[in-house]
């Protein structure tokens, strides 16, 4: 399995060592950079991880900055991604059972090396569970996804928000 790997340079060190993990587990590391200390701009890694997961590249991405927020927002701007920025294992494991998420995002200053080399084992171990109610809702956050009129038209999503409103609303 590859996984692409990206960071800022907030978080280098700690970027080394989840590469140090996987490969240690025997996983093929895509290291997207950056690779120092010197400052640059998380989009940047969050872009070209979320490329290498979409263009097939890579099964599955990570991305780390301070806080986890920059680069996860980034990444998931790339169309397909679906990046989960988490701090425990429920939250990773669940990402991947139920939203079939392929990027796994961190705050590496926020949630300690061990702890993310363990969720990051748990995320890709853990299998996308295809139930219906599961591809129905992947296919409704694709399609937000979609730029389209529709998308920006102030009623997108009534159908469903008139539906709560009445009570009537069922998965
Ligand atoms: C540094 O650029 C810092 O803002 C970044 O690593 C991250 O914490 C943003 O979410």
């Amino acid at each position: 399995m590859k996984i692409a790997l990206g960071c800022d340079h907030i978080v280098t060190d700690t970027k080394i060592a989840v590469s140090d993990f996987l490969k240690s587990k025997g996983y093929e590391v895509i290291d997207v950079g950056t690779y120092d200390f010197t400052r640059t701009h998380y989009p940047i890694y969050g872009k070209k991880v979320g490329e290498a997961v979409v263009n097939g590249e890579a099964d599955l991405g990570i991305c780390l900055c301070g806080t986890g927020v920059g680069i996860n927002n980034a990444v998931n701007k790339v169309p397909g991604v679906r990046g989960a920025l988490v701090r425990d294992m429920t939250t990773a494991i669940y990402a991947k059972e139920q939203l079939n998420a392929n990027v796994i995002g961190f705050g590496a200053r926020i949630t300690g090396e061990f702890l993310i080399c363990d969720i990051i084992e748990a995320f890709i171990k853990a299998e996308y569970q295809e139930t219906p109610v599961n591809k129905e809702w992947i296919a409704k956050i694709d399609h937000i996804e979609q730029a389209s009129e529709e998308q920006f038209a102030a009623n997108f999503f009534d159908e469903f928000i008139e539906k709560w409103d009445r009570g009537e609303y069922h998965d």
